[in-house]
């Protein structure tokens, strides 16, 4: 078959016009690439090579992301994302998605509020959703950041830990004011707090805690400490998570 034969297989729009299938476009840089016809459809029949690269690069960084996101994330929120029906549905995740709706490397944000309102959950979905964006972020829990640290205190490491935990575009903290606020620890998460705050590193937190609660909470350094989160996050990624308890909810689901 010739070309002009092909083109006589397209649909004719009502006017009877021929319908221009137009090049293919690359699916990296949307400029024209070479195509060949194929069942009333244009195909890319040849890559830009630096577009391929980047394809290449991307697709394996994607895989990777995929693993990292099994090693760091919680399982029983595997999956997630703020853009899933299940996180618009509720009414509680409304101000979670508004503290974390469009976020961009450098925007802090604290969601605080009451047991079981799906405050990490949100975290979760943000994390998966920022590491798929192929950013880098490091996840814990208040408790976690605590045995990261004594951890690295008792294999005697030369490499300075707060400097890796603030080295990815956002440092996300489940669950601050659950371990128990020592001397040691307060200092070590003022210092954390305080070097996020010096090098414009982005700090996203989810607490149970109410501002003057976690001020009485940790002992000394409280008032310093929430002075810098409140400087480092605007007013509206602070916010209150409030509404239904979803574990009473879902009550007795887990293991049926
Ligand atoms: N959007 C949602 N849709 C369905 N289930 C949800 C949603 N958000 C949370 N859940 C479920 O509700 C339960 C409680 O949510 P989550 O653990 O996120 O609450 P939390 O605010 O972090 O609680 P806590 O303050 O105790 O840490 C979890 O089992 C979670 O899977
Ligand atoms: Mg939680
Ligand atoms: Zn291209």
């Amino acid at each position: 078959m010739d070309r002009a034969s092909k083109h006589m297989d397209f649909p004719r729009p009502p006017g009877g016009l021929m319908q221009n299938p137009g090049p293919a476009e690359c699916s990296e840089c949307h400029k024209p690439v070479e195509a060949t016809l194929h069942r009333q459809r244009w195909y890319p029949s040849k890559e830009h090579p630096e577009c391929r690269s980047r394809r290449v690069w991307r697709a394996s960084a994607l895989r990777e992301a995929e693993k990292r996101i099994l090693k760091i994330i919680p399982s029983a929120y595997h999956g997630m994302s703020l853009a899933d029906e299940s996180m618009r549905r509720h009414p509680a995740n409304t101000a979670a998605l508004k503290a974390l709706h469009e976020w961009e490397p450098h925007q802090s944000a604290i969601l605080t509020g009451p047991v079981g309102t799906g405050k990490t959950a949100a975290l979760c979905a943000f994390a998966q959703d920022q590491m798929r964006r192929l950013r880098a972020v490091q996840w814990y829990s208040e408790a976690d950041v605590v045995s990261h640290l004594k951890a690295h205190m008792r294999e005697g490491l030369a490499t300075d830990p707060i400097a890796r935990l603030l080295g990815s575009h956002v440092l996300v903290i489940d669950d601050v004011g659950t371990a128990r606020p020592t001397e040691w620890w307060t200092e070590q998460f003022a210092a954390i707090v305080d070097r996020a705050y010096s090098n414009e590193r982005a700090v996203v937190l989810s607490t149970n805690l109410t501002e003057q609660q976690l001020i009485d909470h940790y002992p000394y350094s409280g008032e310093r400490l929430v002075s810098r989160l409140r400087h480092m996050t605007a007013p509206d990624r602070w916010v209150s998570v409030s509404g239904v308890n979803f574990r009473e909810l879902g009550r007795n689901t887990r293991g049926t």
